[in-house]
């Protein structure tokens, strides 16, 4: 799928902003603090109904104003029209001038993969990062998994509330307790199995991806789920039923569910050495780039369909075998937006097959057209 052309009203430092993109690959310069990340966050919030890098939506609003709008018309086989509106109160999504009420059912329309230098963080961060990140990209491969996962956090949100009550002596219902697990239990073995079959994938590509751009062999994902499912177990559920039992007093003495996915993690090895540990700086941004590049991959596969690619100014800290060794893997028939403050910073070759665009101060200037000859 490709992106269009975008329409931004009252999005961070943009009042108003109308762009039209290349399907191929777009060059968007400027010095720093002109509006070049905010113009791809709202790609991404085009997308995901949320932005990468901020929780609070309200900061997505211009300062001063009391709502934004974007509209995208993306191309995926056909040509459809999304809206996100969002104020201080509410959220509003549309396809194609139909209101969509769950989230769920909009987050996997619109594919899209951010690079940024902020990625680091996810092989360097904490393991909630991580879980937010495997989250959002499960939310827009399957839509189900948004769903399940909110079941989970609302049964989970219940239990926790119930062990304070335990706890305090409110209530002393142990019965309850093993109904409201028993529907915890139900929704985890899902989510974990989802979270398997993704990482197994993810090694199905990351691997060679990695050797490609770095000539470095061996490198994995490893996922390391808090509770080990046995997953040919046929009595799956009432072993846990038993392992939730026996750790019970524990969740009560604590006041919180000691167990479960929403303390899963995942991990990144090259030659069995774990990179949040002993990697160098240069080896952990290229497992976030062969861990990125494995999921544009799969949703190929699984959507039959390309994401849209947004690169946020990742050249600069790559040196240049690896840079080219990149872009063998993106520009191929990938739509791709990339962002930079120099133009020195990226290939003669690229710039000349790209639609370039100069931003200044939150106004953006078509610099250079491409015809379909150039690309
Ligand atoms: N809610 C907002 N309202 C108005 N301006 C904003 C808002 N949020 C961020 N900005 C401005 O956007 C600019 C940064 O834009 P950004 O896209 O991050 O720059 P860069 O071109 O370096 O990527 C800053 O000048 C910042 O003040
Ligand atoms: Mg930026």
């Amino acid at each position: 799928m490709y992106i269009k052309s975008i329409k931004l009203h009252n999005f961070r430092n943009y009042k108003k902003l109308s762009v039209s993109f290349s399907k191929k690959i777009n060059i968007i310069y400027g010095r720093n603090a002109q509006g070049k990340t905010n113009l791809l966050e709202s790609i991404y919030v085009l997308g995901f109904t949320k932005s990468h890098r901020s929780f609070i939506d309200n900061s997505l609003i211009t300062d001063n104003e009391d709502y934004l709008t974007i509209e995208g018309v993306v191309n995926d086989k056909i040509d459809s029209k999304y809206n996100v509106y969002i104020d201080s109160k509410q959220k509003k999504l549309k396809c194609n001038n139909d209101f969509i009420k769950k989230i769920s059912d909009y987050i996997a329309l619109v594919n899209v993969i951010i690079f940024t230098p902020d990625d680091l963080e996810i092989v360097k961060g904490s393991p909630q990062i991580r879980r937010k990140y495997l989250n959002l990209e499960l939310s827009q491969l399957y839509s189900n998994y948004y769903v399940i996962l909110n079941e989970y956090n609302k049964i989970l949100k219940m239990r926790n509330d119930y062990l304070k009550k335990l706890n305090k002596g409110i209530s002393k219902d142990l019965n309850y307790l093993d109904i409201i697990t028993g529907y915890l239990i139900d929704k985890l073995v899902n989510i974990c199995k989802i979270r398997k079959k993704y990482i197994d994938k993810i090694n199905e590509y990351c691997s060679k991806i990695y050797k490609d751009i770095s000539d470095l062999d061996n490198f994995k994902v490893i996922y390391k789920p808090n509770i080990d499912l046995d997953y040919n177990d046929s009595n799956i559920k009432e072993v846990l039923k038993d392992e939730y039992h026996k750790k019970q007093n524990l969740d009560i003495k604590l006041c919180m569910t000691n167990f479960g996915p929403h303390k899963d993690d995942y991990e990144f090895y090259l030659e069995n050495k774990n990179l949040k540990l002993y990697g160098s700086q240069g080896q952990q941004r290229l497992a976030v780039l062969a861990f990125k590049l494995s999921e544009i991959e799969i949703i190929k596969k699984y959507r039959e369909s390309t994401p849209i690619l947004l690169l946020d100014d990742i050249f600069s800290e790559l040196d240049g075998v690896k840079k080219n060794n990149l872009l063998k893997y993106i520009s191929k028939d990938i739509q791709t937006i990339i962002t930079t403050t120099d133009l020195n910073n990226l290939d003669k070759k690229l710039t000349s097959k790209s639609k370039l665009f100069r931003i200044k101060d939150g106004n953006i200037k078509k610099i250079k057209e491409v015809t379909e000859d150039e690309q």
